[in-house]
């Protein structure tokens, strides 16, 4: 996730860039950049940092006679990592055209590749570069700009909202937005664009969300508007009256409830490029992944803390039964102290939402230094663990701004049950289309699930946010889940939570059953055998007049007549439930910390990343 913005118009360009990337930074702030005119000529000032480091180059440049159409922009990376060459926005090889991008271009490596072919000479390490070579491939063939820049998108597969400056047009911003937001703010004798509101605020309260596969061309007096096939689009402008920590939450009261609701997109994000429909097959060969990788191993370590730990936990249980290895899943800050037995047969992964986590970085480096095979799970392109690994799987999350992880969790489980489909291929095993289709199916199944269990889930945390302990019971890969709504519960609303394999209950946790605490208990009907084994741990809870708040599958009437409370899952497929059934874990520990009056975006005592031991 990055951040766009463009502006045209009377004002100073550059101070107006600065401000609206400052309000973008939540969604990327790696690298930054821009690009404006400048005695006729296009000038491009960007560094790896954050936009304050950008203003610091710009003015030690002393920039003076900055004119306008001008773009910026403030990076999550993707693909190549945090650098000066990396960063937006990007020239043609000619240097008359500019572009700036967000989102993933699925299929940049053969662009590249053809593009490379055709004599273009490549800058950076980045998806994006291609869109402005491709434009000026089109132009060469003699295109004007606007068709040009039409058949450039069309060609692009995945993800992008787009924007361009031109050398030869210096009257006009061109941009296109599909599956990756852009808004139009529009002034008097002045146009703006950014990536989200926040950037416009201070300048305009008048905007024109562009929709999927429209595209506009900005002048001072006007905004033109197209379908992706050139056909020009009526559209009526919007007021906005958010303030502006209104705005950079998206409209939701924290970023904690705005990344819960990003998970539909998040899932989406992290399936571009690793699905192969016409094969039916997961693909990780952009990332340099081959069966040659899990070849001479005689174990396996999955190493990380908090919920990356859990999504690792989940990991075992999706990838064991299709691995003739033992998988080992370990808290790093134990695993670095215990000598464990490592060696070169050894696979080590790591996951980390920040890649900086001080136990997990450690754990990598003593396995590396044993001589392990090391494979990272992180969302942070460029960050520690990232540089140190043999090979990096990125949860293409976007920033997690929120302390509570979520949308990583959920991102790095998909990257788990890919991982799974994976092994199960290279076993010759052609699982059907079936979980392929739920796959692509999963990110409206997740917005489903998040608007249906939502009203529920507050009325839920209504009745139980002055609980002093609560329980969370799953067997199976639901286990990790237990975990996780526990995790998830105490350290934000500070309420004491355990988590437990539901088998457990008679080793010890039944004696805290009473009336005052609450069980949550998991159960999918897809889990077989364990289904009803939790149904009779939920039935034993019960016995001893504990509230039972159910969250399992639908239409399971056992579960119906026993819990005080039930949240209902769609059936689906075995693989896909923990991404299920975390959604109204996560919602219940937001709503009852926000009941609490507790600081949910930063609880005290946390850290977004632990970076010290
Ligand atoms: C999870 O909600 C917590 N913020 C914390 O447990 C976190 O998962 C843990 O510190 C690991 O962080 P990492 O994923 O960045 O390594």
């Amino acid at each position: 996730m990055c951040g766009i913005v463009g502006y045209i118009g009377e004002r100073p360009p550059l101070p107006v860039l600065l401000e609206g990337l400052r309000r973008l930074e939540y969604r990327g702030y790696d690298s930054a950049g821009v690009v404006f005119f400048a005695g006729g000529e296009l000038r491009i000032c960007k560094v790896k940092g954050r936009v304050y480091d950008l203003e610091e180059k710009i003015f030690s440049t002393a920039i003076t006679q900055a004119e306008v159409p001008c773009l910026g922009h403030t990076r999550w990376a993707t693909h190549g990592e945090p650098s000066d060459e990396n960063a937006h926005p990007h020239f043609d090889c000619e240097k008359r055209l500019a572009v700036v991008h967000n989102g993933i271009i699925e299929n940049y490596y053969s662009l590249r590749e053809e593009l490379i072919q055709r004599g273009h000479r490549f800058f950076s390490a980045t998806d994006t570069e291609v869109i402005v070579h491709l434009i000026e491939e089109y132009l060469r063939e003699g295109e004007e700009l606007f068709s040009a820049f039409v058949k450039s998108i069309k060609r692009l597969k995945g993800a992008f909202a787009v924007a361009l400056i031109s050398k030869d047009e210096p009257d006009k911003i061109l941009c296109a937005r599909y599956q990756s937001p852009l808004i139009i703010g529009v002034g008097k004798g002045e146009n703006f664009l950014a990536s989200d509101i926040p950037a416009l605020l201070p300048f305009t309260r008048e905007v024109i969300p562009l929709e999927e596969g429209e595209i506009a061309i900005l002048t001072r007096k006007k905004v033109k508007i197209y379908d992706f096939n050139g056909q020009a689009r009526e559209k009526t402008s919007i007021l906005i009256y958010w303030d502006l920590s209104q705005a950079e939450k998206g409209g939701y009261p924290h970023f904690m409830l705005k990344e819960v609701f990003e998970q539909p997109e998040v899932i989406k994000n992290t399936l571009l490029g690793r699905l192969n429909l016409e094969e039916k097959k997961v693909d990780f060969s952009q990332e340099g992944l081959n069966k040659e990788f899990f070849e001479g191993l005689d174990r396996i370590y999955i190493i990380a803390c908090g919920t990356s730990f859990h999504a690792g936990l989940v990991g075992k249980y999706l990838l064991e039964p299709v691995i003739d290895i033992p998988i080992e899943v370990e808290y790093a800050s134990e695993f670095r102290y215990r000598s464990p037995k490592i060696s070169e047969k050894t696979l080590f992964i790591g996951v980390s939402q920040s890649g900086e986590t001080a136990d997990t970085l450690a754990s990598l480096r003593l396995a590396k230094e044993k001589g392990a095979k090391v494979l990272s799970i992180c969302n942070v392109l460029g960050s520690s663990m990232t540089r140190e690994s043999d090979l990096i799987l990125y949860t293409q999350a976007g920033p997690e701004i929120s302390v509570a992880s979520t949308k990583a969790f959920t991102a790095q489980v998909l990257i788990f049950i890919l991982l799974r489909l994976y092994l199960q291929s290279l076993r010759g095993h052609t699982y059907d289309g079936e979980v392929l289709e739920r796959l692509i199916e999963l990110p409206s199944l997740v917005r489903d699930l998040l608007e249906r269990s939502y009203p529920k889930i507050k009325e839920i945390a209504r009745k139980w946010y002055q609980a002093k302990d609560f329980l969370y019971l799953g067997r199976g890969i639901l286990y990790p889940l237990a975990l996780e709504g526990a995790l998830k519960l105490k350290e934000i609303s500070y309420i004491h939570a355990e988590g437990y394999p539901a088998g457990e209950m008679k080793h010890g946790p039944i004696a805290l059953i009473e009336e005052t605490v609450p069980t949550v208990v998991l159960s999918a009907k897809e889990q077989g055998i364990l289904y009803e084994k939790t149904l009779s741990n939920a039935e034993e809870v019960k016995s001893r007049r504990g509230p039972v708040i159910g969250i399992v599958s639908e239409d399971a009437w056992e579960f119906k007549r026993l819990c005080d409370d039930l949240i209902e899952i769609p059936l689906t497929q075995y693989e896909l439930l923990p991404i299920l059934y975390v959604v109204p874990l996560q919602l219940l520990a937001y709503e009852i910390a926000v009941l609490r009056g507790c600081d949910v975006d930063r609880p005290r005592n946390l850290a977004k990343s632990v970076t010290v031991e």
